[in-house]
């Protein structure tokens, strides 16, 4: 025992552990072993059993059960079962039920905070300050969407998608599920969680909370196990949607596992997020920043800032100053409250975080720990810094999810954005500068969904977290969040069009060879539009269209792989330069296409009405379009983001941005106005696009570019491939320099191109043959497509004291 008089000359803390009899007297009342939580209740396992293990010493907390399919099955019945109920209810009620939840958390806030630092290994100051408030913050956020979600204009024609499942990984097990269930519920969806099989305890007692507050049983359910628990829900036909965060690994295996199912997907996924430091930056706010970013949740954060890129200036002095305060970080039992660093969550992580440092050491790095020993007993790692790390090498790549952080630099802005972007992820950033235009200078160029000036790794349910590239798509928090849990209203009594009765529709047009047509028939011999010009297609290949007679009225090109390309390429380089122009300007440009289709507007309609069309609808269809346009020369400067009251000293600034290039399989049906619908919004929000028009009606396309080039859009920001969809559409949907792809098409070539786009992982909007009205407001425009047409960037900057 220190005396006073020592402790005054150490200045050295002694333990102060929080007691853990609530957590122990809790798993004593279940036995030290648990079931599943299906229909309002305890199901008993009957798959096997596996230990909670705690990390800190190794000794076994509980016995989980491993669910089988049958108990999976169960559990998703047990939802659908309670959904129409929960959906139907009134918002006011669902609001509270959340609000119960709120409450309920901020009861048992001890409990819940230390259950998860003796499930997890996080320190009792993180459980506690951090991630139990933040859960409470999350119901009660999601409160007020359930309170209000029939009264907010972009939401009130919506309704939650049905049954959920969410599969949520160790690092934050509680505030992962508030963050998955507190939105689906306030969307009124029910919901399958699987927590991860490392850290399911709080779960467990999430689970017995939603008893005592009421909810409705079957609302929520959960199921434990490993992987494979989490393959057979996200699998489940009966599941609707499917949210996970996780590795890109997983990530990528789910998406391809439910590919062709129709079921909705978001996913957050890893990062390898830059932390940014200028040569003004002040070096003592940045070594704190460093400590938040890095060495909160032993480095267990998919939005780590694990790369400090550092101006070369400052470099020498920050690693000075990061050595020196990492000699005092205190690591130890994560009961203890003086401790900042807990352990990690498991012997496997432990281990990929030894060779991962292994590796980036064999290949040059220089690897510095504090002189202080990690805890021998547990799993403990050290605070990391590595400098000498080559871009290219491991540990300036590969996500190591642990307290390890690299260090490199740079000498100009320019550089520093090209370092951060030197990625295959982009999840998230953080800048530091005492200057504020360099700091929002470099905001929009670093390709992230979230980045935070002068501070790091802040999250608020206000404020949407996720990312983009292979980070996944998505978001969790804010409206932009409680959207990926709803769905327009009309979905849930639309009708599907089967692959068969597409091809019907499309009335796809036969080789031109195989035709016995004379070519002296036809009038018209359009091609292919690239760049802003008309272009030959690559192979000789044709086809001839036919009207609604049965006679040859053109001759058309079927592209290829190559036009494909071409076609990507062009929209690459024009997009950058499109996205910069303002809003007003590309508003302007569209009112500048209605009025151009205006002037042409009989031709156009008395052409449609020969391919497919009596007179009337023909017209209308004309007429449609022309307002479409409208509508989105509307958009264009308004669809503009919102300022998040975030409960720091930031504002949080939630800034849509263009997805960049956007694949269109354009709907079969209402040639003209469908695919304006589809390339309006798109190109509206800064996006440019390749579109594969109706192949059955592809001169409506050729109508469209003759518009094009009399318009100011620039070239290769709008690219129309023609041909037969089999031959056109597997190239976009693979091409991997593709940021996103809308298809309207049947569930088959929906399916196809489901499973096409996973390599790049792609952000998706099929329709699975769901077919739209392309003339009802409700079905083809609004807040729905904008909404798809961009991702949106969440920029914390410091405001107020
Ligand atoms: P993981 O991605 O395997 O686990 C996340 C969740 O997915 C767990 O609940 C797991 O049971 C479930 N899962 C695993 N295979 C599945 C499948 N085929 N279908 C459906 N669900 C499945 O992460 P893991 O293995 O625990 O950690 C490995 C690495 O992943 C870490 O070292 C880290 O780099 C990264 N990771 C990233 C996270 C993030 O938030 N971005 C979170 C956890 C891990």
């Amino acid at each position: 025992m220190t005396n006073v008089s020592d402790a005054f000359e150490t200045m050295d803390y002694g333990p102060a552990p929080e007691a853990s009899e609530r957590v122990d007297a809790w798993l004593a009342g279940h036995d030290r072993a648990f079931g599943h939580w299906i229909g309002g209740g305890w199901v008993e396992g009957s798959g096997g059993r596996f230990p909670a293990l705690r990390p800190s010493d190794g000794s076994t907390l509980a016995q989980l059960a491993q669910a089988t399919p049958a108990e999976v099955d169960r559990a998703v019945k047990a939802a659908r079962e309670a959904q129409s109920r929960w959906r139907d209810l009134a918002p006011h009620r669902r609001a509270r039920h959340l609000y119960a939840l709120a409450r309920g958390i901020q009861r048992n806030a001890r409990l819940f905070a230390v259950l998860e630092s003796m499930d997890n290994g996080k320190p009792i100051r993180e459980s506690r300050d951090l991630d139990v408030p933040l859960v409470a913050r999350h119901f009660l956020h999601h409160a007020g969407w359930a309170q209000l979600i029939d009264s907010e204009p972009e939401l009130r024609d919506m309704e939650g998608v049905g049954v959920v499942g969410q599969v949520i990984p160790w690092n934050f097990p509680l505030l992962m599920l508030a963050w998955k269930v507190a939105p689906a519920l306030a969307a009124g969806c029910t919901v399958v969680l699987k927590p991860a099989e490392h850290t399911s305890l709080t779960a467990l007692r999430f689970a017995e909370l939603t008893r005592e507050v009421g909810l409705p049983d079957g609302v929520f359910n959960l199921v434990t196990g490993d992987g494979r628990v989490g393959a057979a829900l996200v699998e489940h036909e009966g599941i609707d949607k499917v949210a996970f965060t996780g590795s890109t690994e997983v990530g990528r295996i789910i998406r391809e596992a439910t590919a062709g199912s129709g079921k909705r997907l978001s996913l957050e996924l890893g990062g390898k997020s830059p932390f940014v430091v200028f040569d003004d930056a002040d070096l003592d706010s940045v070594v704190e920043g460093v400590v938040d970013a890095i060495w909160f949740n032993q480095g267990e954060v998919c939005c780590a800032g694990s790369r400090i890129l550092a101006h070369e200036g400052i470099a020498p002095r920050l690693i000075d100053k990061l050595r020196a305060r990492m000699e005092r970080l205190r690591m130890g039992d994560p009961l203890d409250k003086t401790v900042d660093m807990g352990a990690i969550v498991a012997p496997v992580q432990l281990e990929r975080i030894r060779s991962l440092v292994a590796q980036g050491e064999a290949e040059g790095a220089t690897v510095w720990q504090p002189s202080w020993a990690a805890p021998e007993e547990g799993w403990f790692y050290p605070p990391t810094l590595c400098t000498d790390v080559a871009p290219a090498s491991t540990l300036a790549q590969v996500e190591v999810f642990g307290p390890v952080v690299s260090l490199m630099t740079f000498r100009t802005p320019a550089e520093a954005v090209e370092l951060a972007n030197d990625t295959r992820y982009g999840l998230a950033a953080s800048v530091w500068t005492e200057n504020v235009n360099l700091a929002l200078d470099v905001a929009p160029a670093i390709k992230a969904g979230t980045v935070w000036v002068n501070c790091s790794n802040l999250f608020d349910a206000a404020a949407g977290f996720g990312g983009t590239r292979e980070s996944g798509y998505g978001r969790e928090g804010g409206i932009e969040g409680l959207r990926e849990y709803l769905r327009p209203r009309w979905e849930r009594h639309a009708a599907i069009r089967d692959a068969e009765s597409e091809a019907a529709l499309m009335a796809t047009p036969e080789p031109v060879d195989a035709a016995a047509e004379s070519r002296s028939a036809i009038d018209r011999t359009p091609k292919h539009y690239i760049g802003g010009r008309q272009t030959r297609p690559d192979a000789e290949a044709s086809m001839v269209v036919r009207d609604r007679t049965g006679a040859a009225i053109a001759e058309v090109p079927r592209g290829n792989r190559k036009d494909v390309r071409n076609a990507v390429e062009a929209a690459l380089r024009a997009q950058p330069g499109w996205a910069a122009r303002t809003a007003h300007n590309r508003a302007q440009i569209l009112y500048y296409l209605a009025e151009n289709l205006a002037l042409r507007a009989d031709e156009i309609a008395s052409r449609l009405q020969g391919w497919h069309r009596a007179a009337e609808p023909a017209r209308q269809e004309v007429e449609t379009t022309l307002e479409r346009l409208f509508t989105y020369a509307a958009w264009a400067d308004k669809w503009d983001g919102r300022v998040h009251g975030t409960p720091f000293r930031n504002v949080t600034l939630a800034m849509p941005e263009p997805l960049g290039v956007v694949g269109v399989v354009a709907p079969a049906e209402a040639p003209l106005l469908g695919l304006v619908s589809c390339v309006a919004p798109l190109i509206a929000m800064g996006n440019a696009v390749v579109a594969v028009p109706s192949p059955g009606f592809p001169l409506a396309a050729v109508d469209l570019y003759q518009l094009l080039d009399t318009s100011d859009v620039s070239g290769g920001v709008v690219n129309f491939v023609l041909g037969l969809r089999e031959e056109v559409v597997p190239p976009l949907a693979s091409h991997d320099a593709v940021d996103g792809l809308w298809a309207f098409a049947d569930p088959n070539t929906c399916a196809e191109i489901e499973r096409l786009s996973v390599g790049n992982m792609k952000r998706l909007w099929t329709s699975g043959g769901r077919v739209r009205n392309w003339g009802d407001r409700a079905h083809g425009e609004g807040p729905e497509f904008l909404h798809e047409a961009v991702q949106v960037k969440n920029v914390w900057v410091p405001y107020g004291e």
